[in-house]
């Protein structure tokens, strides 16, 4: 379909934009995408993940939307539906050069559609905080994003608790799905499955103790291969998930020029984790927002310690 329709901005001006968005459902709009989140990152040195178009396929074909003029993709946004309760908004962009033309709120209301009345969540930066609100999203907290520079291995304590520390993915499936389900406000068995053996994650391990599961993590690395980020880290304490961080940190590959992990505010321990294994809050980067609109998910935020977003990056 192509769009030539007059939109008034939130500013009261009126743009005609002329765009086709289109939903990525076939193969060959999800391959342009993925390639031009990959151009785009490269360019601005963005620590998105790898293949994050072929994950969200997973959970929900129809997630990912583009705005294209003459074939190129000029406009990107996504909403992830899990089932029918949950939705998330993210990797929400329009290129240079085409910012400001009505092309994203076209985009956007195209994915509040497919949310529909899914409590509906997304990570906000400052300047966008307000105009996710005239969308009818609430902000109920706050994030970070943490970065240190890589410098090598970490020194491991002498007691560090290496037995119980294995790879996640000889866990039972089943039992690391229920443990994931506390921390994260839906069921995500496929991205689970699918992210444990991506061959741009470093380590994922998990801390096991008597049978039962106390914590993962998740070490990867982004496009680009420079930065490294480790999320999710779920633990039920403090010291399980200071013994994961650790273990990824340990693991980093050499070639890395910086560690990053983003976290959720409203769990404080996270700033302790932070300062305990070297990481700073980033200047600008820091003090995103978070918002949800259709009203709030239910998950216990104290365990988590490091989150993927619900756009996977
Ligand atoms: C946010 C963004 C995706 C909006 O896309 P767009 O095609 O510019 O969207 P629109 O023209 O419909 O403008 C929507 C809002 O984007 C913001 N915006 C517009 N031009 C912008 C620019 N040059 N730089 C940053 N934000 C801009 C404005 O707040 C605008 O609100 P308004 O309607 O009140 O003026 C795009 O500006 C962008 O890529 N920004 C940088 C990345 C970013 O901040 N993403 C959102 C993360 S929360």
């Amino acid at each position: 379909m192509t769009e030539s329709e007059e939109i008034r901005n939130n500013n009261g001006s009126v743009v005609t934009t002329d765009i086709e968005v289109r939903c990525c459902n076939t193969d060959a709009l999800r391959d342009q995408l993925e390639s031009t989140i990959k151009e785009w990152a490269i360019r601005d040195n963005w620590p998105a993940g790898y293949d994050s178009i072929k994950f969200s396929t997973l959970i929900d074909p129809e997630a990912n939307f583009v705005g294209l003029l003459n074939k190129e993709i000029v406009s990107m946004v996504s909403a992830v539906n899990y089932g029918d309760q949950l939705s998330f908004i993210g990797t929400f962009l329009t290129a240079d050069g085409h910012k400001g033309k009505g092309y994203g709120t076209q985009l956007f209301r195209e994915c509040l559609q497919h949310a529909g009345d899914r409590v509906t969540g997304l990570y906000s930066n400052q300047r966008m905080t307000e105009w996710y609100k005239r969308h009818g999203f609430v902000q109920t907290g706050t994030c970070s994003i943490f970065r240190k520079p890589y410098t090598g291995k970490v020194d491991l304590p002498a007691d560090f608790p290496v037995a119980c520390i294995i790879p996640a993915k000889d866990l039972d499936f089943a039992d690391l799905c229920r443990f994931d389900r506390s921390y994260f406000p839906a069921d995500r068995p496929e991205f689970l499955r699918a992210w444990l053996s991506h061959p741009k994650v470093i380590l994922a391990p998990a801390f096991v103790k008597d049978g039962v599961i106390h914590g993962y993590g998740v070490l990867r690395q982004c496009i680009g291969d420079t930065i490294c980020k480790f999320g999710p880290l779920f633990a039920d304490s403090f010291v399980v998930a200071e013994q994961l961080a650790l273990a990824m940190l340990n693991a980093v590959p050499e070639g890395t020029e910086i560690v990053q992990f983003d976290c959720l505010d409203d769990n404080p321990q996270t700033d302790r984790l932070a300062e305990k294994v070297g990481f700073s809050p980033t200047g600008e980067l820091h003090g995103g927002r978070v918002l949800w609109k259709n009203g709030r998910p239910e998950f216990d935020v104290s365990g988590v310690y490091a989150y993927t977003s619900g756009a996977f990056g």
